[in-house]
Protein backbone atom coordinates (compact mmCIF):
# COMPACT_ATOMS: atom_id res chain seq x y z
CA UNK A 1 0.00 0.00 0.00
CA UNK A 2 3.01 2.25 -0.29
CA UNK A 3 3.96 4.41 -3.19
CA UNK A 4 7.45 3.61 -5.48
CA UNK A 5 10.25 2.99 -3.50
CA UNK A 6 13.55 5.28 -3.91
CA UNK A 7 15.75 1.96 -5.45
CA UNK A 8 13.22 2.12 -8.55
CA UNK A 9 15.96 3.00 -11.81
CA UNK A 10 15.82 6.26 -12.44
CA UNK A 11 14.07 5.61 -15.86
CA UNK A 12 11.47 4.35 -14.35
CA UNK A 13 10.55 7.09 -12.39
CA UNK A 14 11.07 9.08 -15.74
CA UNK A 15 8.87 6.89 -17.36
CA UNK A 16 5.89 7.44 -15.14
CA UNK A 17 6.00 10.81 -14.76
CA UNK A 18 6.07 11.14 -18.54
CA UNK A 19 3.53 8.69 -19.17
CA UNK A 20 1.29 11.03 -16.40
CA UNK A 21 1.93 13.92 -18.54
CA UNK A 22 1.18 12.09 -21.99
CA UNK A 23 -2.35 10.08 -20.81
CA UNK A 24 -3.57 13.59 -20.03
CA UNK A 25 -3.34 15.00 -23.14
CA UNK A 26 -4.49 13.01 -25.88
CA UNK A 27 -4.09 12.64 -28.75
CA UNK A 28 -1.93 9.55 -29.22
CA UNK A 29 1.71 9.73 -29.45
CA UNK A 30 4.38 7.81 -28.30
CA UNK A 31 7.19 6.84 -25.50
CA UNK A 32 10.55 4.68 -26.33
CA UNK A 33 11.54 2.61 -23.60
CA UNK A 34 15.29 3.12 -23.64
CA UNK A 35 16.18 -0.44 -22.12
CA UNK A 36 14.66 -1.75 -26.02
CA UNK A 37 12.95 -1.05 -28.66
CA UNK A 38 9.29 -1.40 -27.30
CA UNK A 39 6.57 1.22 -27.77
CA UNK A 40 3.93 1.95 -25.36
CA UNK A 41 0.94 3.95 -26.40
CA UNK A 42 -1.68 4.52 -23.91
CA UNK A 43 -4.99 6.87 -23.79
CA UNK A 44 -6.87 6.28 -20.51
CA UNK A 45 -10.95 7.30 -20.50
CA UNK A 46 -12.83 6.77 -17.18
CA UNK A 47 -15.82 5.08 -17.93
CA UNK A 48 -17.49 5.04 -14.57
CA UNK A 49 -17.18 6.82 -11.44
CA UNK A 50 -19.02 6.04 -7.94
CA UNK A 51 -21.26 8.62 -7.01
CA UNK A 52 -20.17 8.62 -3.33
CA UNK A 53 -16.57 9.10 -1.43
CA UNK A 54 -15.31 6.52 -0.30
CA UNK A 55 -15.94 4.00 -2.62
CA UNK A 56 -13.33 0.85 -3.04
CA UNK A 57 -14.17 -1.35 -6.07
CA UNK A 58 -12.22 -4.13 -5.79
CA UNK A 59 -12.06 -6.76 -8.93
CA UNK A 60 -13.75 -7.08 -12.33
CA UNK A 61 -14.65 -9.67 -14.88
CA UNK A 62 -15.78 -8.99 -18.57
CA UNK A 63 -18.75 -10.63 -19.53
CA UNK A 64 -17.84 -12.68 -22.50
CA UNK A 65 -21.64 -13.06 -23.76
CA UNK A 66 -22.03 -9.49 -23.88
CA UNK A 67 -18.72 -7.79 -23.20
CA UNK A 68 -19.94 -5.77 -20.64
CA UNK A 69 -18.05 -5.11 -17.52
CA UNK A 70 -19.07 -6.58 -13.84
CA UNK A 71 -17.51 -5.28 -10.58
CA UNK A 72 -17.57 -6.03 -7.08
CA UNK A 73 -17.09 -3.72 -4.28
CA UNK A 74 -15.76 -3.90 -0.86
CA UNK A 75 -17.30 -0.79 0.88
CA UNK A 76 -20.52 -2.00 0.07
CA UNK A 77 -21.59 -6.17 -0.62
CA UNK A 78 -22.73 -5.90 -3.41
CA UNK A 79 -21.41 -6.47 -7.95
CA UNK A 80 -22.65 -4.02 -10.56
CA UNK A 81 -22.85 -4.53 -14.67
CA UNK A 82 -22.00 -1.08 -16.46
CA UNK A 83 -23.96 -1.37 -19.50
CA UNK A 84 -22.91 0.19 -23.08
CA UNK A 85 -23.80 3.28 -22.15
CA UNK A 86 -22.00 3.16 -18.87
CA UNK A 87 -24.63 2.69 -16.79
CA UNK A 88 -24.13 0.92 -13.84
CA UNK A 89 -26.80 -1.27 -12.48
CA UNK A 90 -27.09 -3.10 -9.24
CA UNK A 91 -26.90 -7.09 -9.66
CA UNK A 92 -27.03 -7.98 -6.53
CA UNK A 93 -26.70 -7.50 -2.72
CA UNK A 94 -24.85 -10.49 -0.56
CA UNK A 95 -26.33 -10.64 2.56
CA UNK A 96 -24.62 -10.62 5.95
CA UNK A 97 -21.10 -9.56 4.41
CA UNK A 98 -19.61 -6.26 4.52
CA UNK A 99 -17.30 -6.73 1.06
CA UNK A 100 -17.70 -8.40 -2.54
CA UNK A 101 -14.46 -9.18 -3.11
CA UNK A 102 -12.80 -11.91 -6.58
CA UNK A 103 -15.35 -12.33 -9.78
CA UNK A 104 -14.42 -14.58 -12.13
CA UNK A 105 -16.90 -15.68 -15.60
CA UNK A 106 -17.05 -19.97 -14.24
CA UNK A 107 -19.52 -20.72 -17.57
CA UNK A 108 -21.61 -18.64 -19.95
CA UNK A 109 -23.35 -15.37 -17.67
CA UNK A 110 -22.46 -17.09 -14.45
CA UNK A 111 -19.89 -15.48 -12.31
CA UNK A 112 -18.45 -17.07 -9.30
CA UNK A 113 -17.94 -14.34 -6.24
CA UNK A 114 -15.91 -14.22 -3.23
CA UNK A 115 -17.06 -12.39 -0.14
CA UNK A 116 -17.09 -11.64 3.51
CA UNK A 117 -16.11 -9.25 5.58
CA UNK A 118 -13.07 -6.95 5.70
CA UNK A 119 -12.05 -3.93 7.38
CA UNK A 120 -11.25 -1.15 5.46
CA UNK A 121 -10.02 0.56 8.55
CA UNK A 122 -7.17 -1.96 9.28
CA UNK A 123 -7.34 -3.83 5.88
CA UNK A 124 -8.04 -7.62 7.29
CA UNK A 125 -10.43 -9.72 7.10
CA UNK A 126 -12.32 -11.84 9.99
CA UNK A 127 -12.13 -15.27 10.22
CA UNK A 128 -14.53 -17.51 9.66
CA UNK A 129 -16.77 -15.19 7.18
CA UNK A 130 -15.62 -15.73 3.90
CA UNK A 131 -18.05 -18.03 1.23
CA UNK A 132 -18.14 -18.00 -2.15
CA UNK A 133 -21.75 -17.41 -4.24
CA UNK A 134 -22.60 -17.68 -7.78
CA UNK A 135 -24.24 -15.42 -9.64
CA UNK A 136 -26.46 -16.54 -12.90
CA UNK A 137 -27.17 -13.61 -15.24
CA UNK A 138 -29.96 -14.02 -17.36
CA UNK A 139 -30.62 -11.71 -20.46
CA UNK A 140 -34.29 -11.10 -21.17
CA UNK A 141 -35.57 -10.83 -24.15
CA UNK A 142 -38.06 -8.27 -23.73
CA UNK A 143 -35.64 -5.22 -24.23
CA UNK A 144 -37.08 -3.11 -21.79
CA UNK A 145 -36.54 -5.22 -18.85
CA UNK A 146 -33.33 -5.59 -17.21
CA UNK A 147 -31.24 -9.00 -16.64
CA UNK A 148 -32.83 -11.22 -13.95
CA UNK A 149 -30.32 -12.37 -11.23
CA UNK A 150 -30.39 -15.83 -10.09
CA UNK A 151 -27.80 -16.24 -6.81
CA UNK A 152 -26.63 -18.90 -4.46
CA UNK A 153 -23.62 -19.83 -1.90
CA UNK A 154 -21.62 -22.20 -3.55
CA UNK A 155 -19.87 -22.47 -0.36
CA UNK A 156 -18.73 -20.99 3.12
CA UNK A 157 -15.06 -21.78 3.92
CA UNK A 158 -14.83 -21.42 7.69
CA UNK A 159 -11.22 -21.47 7.89
CA UNK A 160 -10.31 -18.62 5.28
CA UNK A 161 -9.12 -15.71 7.01
CA UNK A 162 -9.25 -12.98 3.81
CA UNK A 163 -10.01 -14.41 0.52
CA UNK A 164 -9.14 -11.45 -1.83
CA UNK A 165 -8.48 -13.01 -5.33
CA UNK A 166 -10.24 -15.39 -7.84
CA UNK A 167 -9.27 -17.29 -11.17
CA UNK A 168 -9.79 -20.29 -13.16
CA UNK A 169 -7.78 -23.44 -12.68
CA UNK A 170 -8.91 -24.53 -16.45
CA UNK A 171 -10.40 -22.08 -18.82
CA UNK A 172 -14.92 -21.69 -19.18
CA UNK A 173 -17.21 -24.03 -21.16
CA UNK A 174 -19.37 -23.01 -23.60
CA UNK A 175 -22.75 -24.49 -21.43
CA UNK A 176 -23.73 -23.59 -18.06
CA UNK A 177 -23.80 -27.86 -17.11
CA UNK A 178 -20.46 -27.55 -16.13
CA UNK A 179 -19.05 -24.88 -14.22
CA UNK A 180 -15.04 -23.97 -14.00
CA UNK A 181 -12.93 -24.98 -10.92
CA UNK A 182 -11.67 -22.07 -9.23
CA UNK A 183 -8.07 -20.83 -6.98
CA UNK A 184 -9.10 -18.54 -4.82
CA UNK A 185 -5.70 -16.92 -2.66
CA UNK A 186 -5.91 -16.10 1.09
CA UNK A 187 -3.81 -12.98 1.66
CA UNK A 188 -3.64 -13.44 5.40
CA UNK A 189 -3.15 -17.28 5.53
CA UNK A 190 -0.63 -17.30 2.52
CA UNK A 191 -2.69 -19.86 0.76
CA UNK A 192 -4.89 -21.00 -2.21
CA UNK A 193 -7.86 -22.72 -1.68
CA UNK A 194 -9.47 -24.80 -4.80
CA UNK A 195 -13.03 -24.84 -5.19
CA UNK A 196 -15.08 -27.58 -7.44
CA UNK A 197 -17.94 -24.53 -8.50
CA UNK A 198 -20.74 -27.46 -9.44
CA UNK A 199 -20.84 -29.01 -5.64
CA UNK A 200 -19.05 -26.71 -2.97
CA UNK A 201 -16.05 -29.26 -2.29
CA UNK A 202 -12.83 -27.83 -2.04
CA UNK A 203 -9.24 -27.83 -0.59
CA UNK A 204 -6.34 -26.30 0.15
CA UNK A 205 -4.08 -26.14 -2.66
CA UNK A 206 -1.38 -24.42 -1.45
CA UNK A 207 -0.57 -23.83 2.27
CA UNK A 208 1.77 -21.30 3.96
CA UNK A 209 4.23 -21.46 0.97
CA UNK A 210 6.85 -18.30 2.28
CA UNK A 211 6.26 -16.40 -0.94
CA UNK A 212 3.01 -16.38 -0.33
CA UNK A 213 2.89 -14.94 3.10
CA UNK A 214 2.40 -11.93 4.04
CA UNK A 215 5.97 -10.74 5.17
CA UNK A 216 6.97 -10.85 8.82
CA UNK A 217 7.46 -7.24 8.94
CA UNK A 218 4.81 -5.82 6.66
CA UNK A 219 2.50 -3.11 7.70
CA UNK A 220 -0.29 -4.54 6.71
CA UNK A 221 -0.78 -8.54 6.71
CA UNK A 222 -1.33 -8.48 2.63
CA UNK A 223 0.62 -11.69 1.42
CA UNK A 224 -0.91 -13.37 -1.96
CA UNK A 225 -3.47 -11.66 -3.66
CA UNK A 226 -3.84 -11.44 -6.91
CA UNK A 227 -3.37 -14.91 -8.92
CA UNK A 228 -3.60 -16.69 -12.50
CA UNK A 229 -2.65 -19.88 -14.25
CA UNK A 230 -0.99 -19.26 -17.19
CA UNK A 231 1.17 -21.52 -18.91
CA UNK A 232 0.91 -24.49 -16.96
CA UNK A 233 2.00 -22.21 -13.82
CA UNK A 234 0.64 -20.88 -11.37
CA UNK A 235 1.51 -16.75 -11.60
CA UNK A 236 0.44 -14.64 -8.13
CA UNK A 237 1.30 -11.26 -6.20
CA UNK A 238 2.82 -10.78 -3.18
CA UNK A 239 1.14 -7.32 -2.07
CA UNK A 240 3.64 -6.15 0.98
CA UNK A 241 6.38 -7.76 -0.26
CA UNK A 242 5.83 -5.87 -3.68
CA UNK A 243 6.78 -9.31 -5.56
CA UNK A 244 5.61 -11.18 -7.97
CA UNK A 245 5.87 -15.23 -8.34
CA UNK A 246 5.23 -18.49 -10.47
CA UNK A 247 5.36 -22.39 -9.66
CA UNK A 248 4.54 -24.93 -11.96
CA UNK A 249 1.60 -26.79 -11.56
CA UNK A 250 -0.44 -29.99 -11.83
CA UNK A 251 -2.98 -29.06 -14.69
CA UNK A 252 -5.61 -31.16 -13.33
CA UNK A 253 -5.22 -31.17 -9.48
CA UNK A 254 -4.12 -27.14 -9.31
CA UNK A 255 -0.96 -28.65 -6.78
CA UNK A 256 2.24 -27.67 -7.43
CA UNK A 257 4.33 -30.70 -9.56
CA UNK A 258 6.57 -32.60 -8.02
CA UNK A 259 9.99 -31.44 -6.84
CA UNK A 260 8.70 -27.54 -8.11
CA UNK A 261 10.34 -24.49 -7.37
CA UNK A 262 9.26 -21.45 -6.88
CA UNK A 263 10.43 -18.72 -9.41
CA UNK A 264 10.49 -14.95 -8.45
CA UNK A 265 9.22 -13.68 -11.24
CA UNK A 266 9.64 -9.80 -10.33
CA UNK A 267 11.09 -8.65 -6.59
CA UNK A 268 11.45 -4.59 -5.63
CA UNK A 269 8.93 -4.16 -7.79
CA UNK A 270 8.40 -0.80 -5.78
CA UNK A 271 4.44 -0.47 -5.56
CA UNK A 272 2.32 -2.17 -3.80
CA UNK A 273 1.43 -4.79 -6.50
CA UNK A 274 -2.52 -6.34 -6.41
CA UNK A 275 -4.29 -7.95 -9.27
CA UNK A 276 -2.89 -8.60 -12.57
CA UNK A 277 -3.47 -10.08 -16.58
CA UNK A 278 -1.65 -11.57 -19.38
CA UNK A 279 -1.64 -9.97 -22.56
CA UNK A 280 -1.45 -12.61 -25.32
CA UNK A 281 2.58 -11.58 -25.95
CA UNK A 282 3.88 -13.18 -22.25
CA UNK A 283 3.67 -9.32 -20.81
CA UNK A 284 2.34 -9.35 -17.21
CA UNK A 285 -0.19 -6.07 -16.69
CA UNK A 286 -0.85 -5.21 -12.74
CA UNK A 287 -2.41 -3.06 -10.76
CA UNK A 288 -1.54 -1.46 -8.01
CA UNK A 289 0.54 2.21 -6.14
CA UNK A 290 -1.68 4.13 -8.27
CA UNK A 291 -0.18 2.85 -11.60
CA UNK A 292 -0.64 -0.28 -14.07
CA UNK A 293 2.57 -1.44 -14.47
CA UNK A 294 3.60 -4.13 -17.43
CA UNK A 295 6.60 -6.60 -16.40
CA UNK A 296 8.03 -7.92 -20.04
CA UNK A 297 7.75 -11.25 -20.91
CA UNK A 298 7.23 -12.31 -17.52
CA UNK A 299 5.51 -15.49 -18.39
CA UNK A 300 8.78 -16.60 -19.93
CA UNK A 301 9.55 -19.12 -17.53
CA UNK A 302 12.99 -19.09 -18.09
CA UNK A 303 13.08 -14.93 -17.06
CA UNK A 304 13.46 -13.43 -13.19
CA UNK A 305 14.05 -10.20 -11.75
CA UNK A 306 11.86 -8.35 -14.29
CA UNK A 307 12.06 -4.65 -14.19
CA UNK A 308 8.17 -3.30 -14.50
CA UNK A 309 7.63 0.01 -16.67
CA UNK A 310 4.97 1.94 -15.66
CA UNK A 311 2.25 2.59 -18.44
CA UNK A 312 -0.06 4.34 -16.81
CA UNK A 313 -0.23 6.64 -13.81
CA UNK A 314 1.78 7.50 -11.24
CA UNK A 315 2.29 7.65 -7.50
CA UNK A 316 1.39 11.07 -6.71
CA UNK A 317 -1.44 11.29 -9.78
CA UNK A 318 -5.25 10.61 -9.89
CA UNK A 319 -5.51 8.92 -12.98
CA UNK A 320 -5.98 5.54 -11.36
CA UNK A 321 -5.55 6.39 -8.06
CA UNK A 322 -5.92 2.85 -5.64
CA UNK A 323 -5.56 0.68 -8.60
CA UNK A 324 -6.90 -2.51 -7.34
CA UNK A 325 -7.10 -4.72 -10.64
CA UNK A 326 -7.02 -4.99 -14.37
CA UNK A 327 -8.42 -7.46 -17.29
CA UNK A 328 -8.05 -7.01 -21.34
CA UNK A 329 -11.29 -6.72 -22.91
CA UNK A 330 -9.35 -7.56 -26.23
CA UNK A 331 -5.41 -7.37 -27.31
CA UNK A 332 -4.94 -3.38 -26.56
CA UNK A 333 -8.37 -2.03 -24.06
CA UNK A 334 -7.34 -2.84 -20.53
CA UNK A 335 -9.83 -1.97 -18.18
CA UNK A 336 -8.89 -1.30 -14.53
CA UNK A 337 -10.53 -0.62 -11.20
CA UNK A 338 -9.75 1.70 -8.25
CA UNK A 339 -10.10 1.98 -4.76
CA UNK A 340 -10.06 5.76 -5.15
CA UNK A 341 -6.79 6.01 -2.89
CA UNK A 342 -8.45 4.50 -0.19
CA UNK A 343 -5.81 2.06 1.02
CA UNK A 344 -3.67 4.43 0.65
CA UNK A 345 -4.46 8.16 -0.49
CA UNK A 346 -2.70 9.95 -2.66
CA UNK A 347 0.25 11.92 -1.52
CA UNK A 348 -1.39 10.77 2.32
CA UNK A 349 -5.06 12.92 1.95
CA UNK A 350 -6.22 12.93 -1.02
CA UNK A 351 -8.80 10.26 -1.81
CA UNK A 352 -11.99 10.55 -4.38
CA UNK A 353 -14.60 7.66 -5.41
CA UNK A 354 -13.76 4.22 -6.83
CA UNK A 355 -13.61 4.55 -10.67
CA UNK A 356 -13.31 2.37 -13.68
CA UNK A 357 -10.84 3.26 -16.58
CA UNK A 358 -10.57 1.96 -19.70
CA UNK A 359 -6.95 1.97 -21.36
CA UNK A 360 -6.40 1.78 -24.75
CA UNK A 361 -3.01 -0.11 -25.69
CA UNK A 362 -2.17 0.61 -29.20
CA UNK A 363 1.37 -0.90 -28.60
CA UNK A 364 3.64 -3.00 -30.04
CA UNK A 365 6.53 -4.61 -28.55
C1 LIG B 1 -29.34 3.35 -15.45
O1 LIG B 1 -29.88 2.13 -14.93
C2 LIG B 1 -30.86 2.34 -13.93
C3 LIG B 1 -31.18 0.99 -13.33
O2 LIG B 1 -31.31 0.02 -14.31
C4 LIG B 1 -32.06 3.03 -14.56
O3 LIG B 1 -33.03 3.26 -13.59
C5 LIG B 1 -31.60 4.37 -15.17
O4 LIG B 1 -32.66 4.97 -15.84
C6 LIG B 1 -30.44 4.16 -16.12
N1 LIG B 1 -29.90 5.45 -16.52
C7 LIG B 1 -29.54 5.72 -17.76
C8 LIG B 1 -28.97 7.09 -17.97
O5 LIG B 1 -29.67 4.94 -18.67
C1 LIG C 1 -19.96 -9.68 9.24
O1 LIG C 1 -20.59 -8.54 8.74
C2 LIG C 1 -22.00 -8.57 8.87
C3 LIG C 1 -22.55 -7.38 8.10
O2 LIG C 1 -22.02 -6.18 8.61
C4 LIG C 1 -22.35 -8.58 10.34
O3 LIG C 1 -23.74 -8.63 10.49
C5 LIG C 1 -21.72 -9.78 10.99
O4 LIG C 1 -21.94 -9.74 12.37
C6 LIG C 1 -20.23 -9.82 10.75
N1 LIG C 1 -19.69 -11.06 11.23
C7 LIG C 1 -18.65 -11.10 12.07
C8 LIG C 1 -18.22 -12.45 12.52
O5 LIG C 1 -18.08 -10.08 12.43
C1 LIG D 1 -23.91 -14.39 9.35
O1 LIG D 1 -22.52 -14.68 9.30
C2 LIG D 1 -22.01 -15.22 10.50
C3 LIG D 1 -20.51 -15.35 10.31
O2 LIG D 1 -20.00 -14.08 10.13
C4 LIG D 1 -22.68 -16.57 10.79
O3 LIG D 1 -22.22 -17.08 12.01
C5 LIG D 1 -24.18 -16.37 10.84
O4 LIG D 1 -24.82 -17.63 10.95
C6 LIG D 1 -24.69 -15.69 9.58
N1 LIG D 1 -26.09 -15.37 9.70
C7 LIG D 1 -26.96 -15.64 8.73
C8 LIG D 1 -28.36 -15.24 8.99
O5 LIG D 1 -26.64 -16.19 7.69
C1 LIG E 1 11.03 -5.99 5.44
O1 LIG E 1 12.19 -6.79 5.38
C2 LIG E 1 12.74 -6.91 4.07
C3 LIG E 1 13.86 -7.94 4.10
O2 LIG E 1 14.70 -7.72 5.20
C4 LIG E 1 13.20 -5.53 3.60
O3 LIG E 1 13.71 -5.62 2.27
C5 LIG E 1 11.99 -4.61 3.59
O4 LIG E 1 12.39 -3.30 3.25
C6 LIG E 1 11.33 -4.58 4.97
N1 LIG E 1 10.07 -3.85 4.85
C7 LIG E 1 9.64 -3.03 5.78
C8 LIG E 1 8.30 -2.40 5.56
O5 LIG E 1 10.30 -2.78 6.78
C1 LIG F 1 12.16 -35.24 -6.50
O1 LIG F 1 13.36 -35.10 -5.77
C2 LIG F 1 13.74 -36.28 -5.09
C3 LIG F 1 14.93 -35.95 -4.19
O2 LIG F 1 15.88 -35.18 -4.89
C4 LIG F 1 14.03 -37.37 -6.10
O3 LIG F 1 14.37 -38.58 -5.43
C5 LIG F 1 12.78 -37.60 -6.94
O4 LIG F 1 13.06 -38.53 -7.98
C6 LIG F 1 12.30 -36.31 -7.56
N1 LIG F 1 11.01 -36.53 -8.20
C7 LIG F 1 10.73 -36.10 -9.43
C8 LIG F 1 9.36 -36.42 -9.94
O5 LIG F 1 11.53 -35.48 -10.11
C1 LIG G 1 0.71 15.16 -5.19
O1 LIG G 1 1.85 15.99 -4.98
C2 LIG G 1 2.56 16.30 -6.18
C3 LIG G 1 3.82 17.05 -5.78
O2 LIG G 1 3.51 18.14 -4.99
C4 LIG G 1 1.67 17.10 -7.12
O3 LIG G 1 2.34 17.35 -8.34
C5 LIG G 1 0.43 16.28 -7.43
O4 LIG G 1 -0.47 17.03 -8.21
C6 LIG G 1 -0.27 15.86 -6.13
N1 LIG G 1 -1.36 14.96 -6.45
C7 LIG G 1 -2.62 15.20 -6.08
C8 LIG G 1 -3.62 14.17 -6.51
O5 LIG G 1 -2.97 16.15 -5.45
Amino acid sequence: MRGFSSYLPLWVTLLATLCQCYVAHPPLSSLSDTSSTSIIKANTKTLWQAPTTPTWIENLAIRSSTRTIIFSLITTPEIYQLDEEQNASLLFQFPNVTSALGIVEIARDVFAVVVGNFSTATASGTLGTYSLWKVELFDDDDETSEDRVVASKITDIPEASFLNGITLLHPIKEGKDKLATVLISDSTLGAVFKVNTNCGTYEQVFDGVSEMLPPKNASIPIGINGLAVHKGSLYWTNTEREAIFSIPIDPLTGFARPNATVRTVASKIGIAVDDFAFDGDDNLWTAGGNTVAMLPAAGDASKTGIKPVIVVGSESSLTVAGSTSVRFADASLLYVTTDGGMAAPVNGSVVEAGKIVAVDLASSF
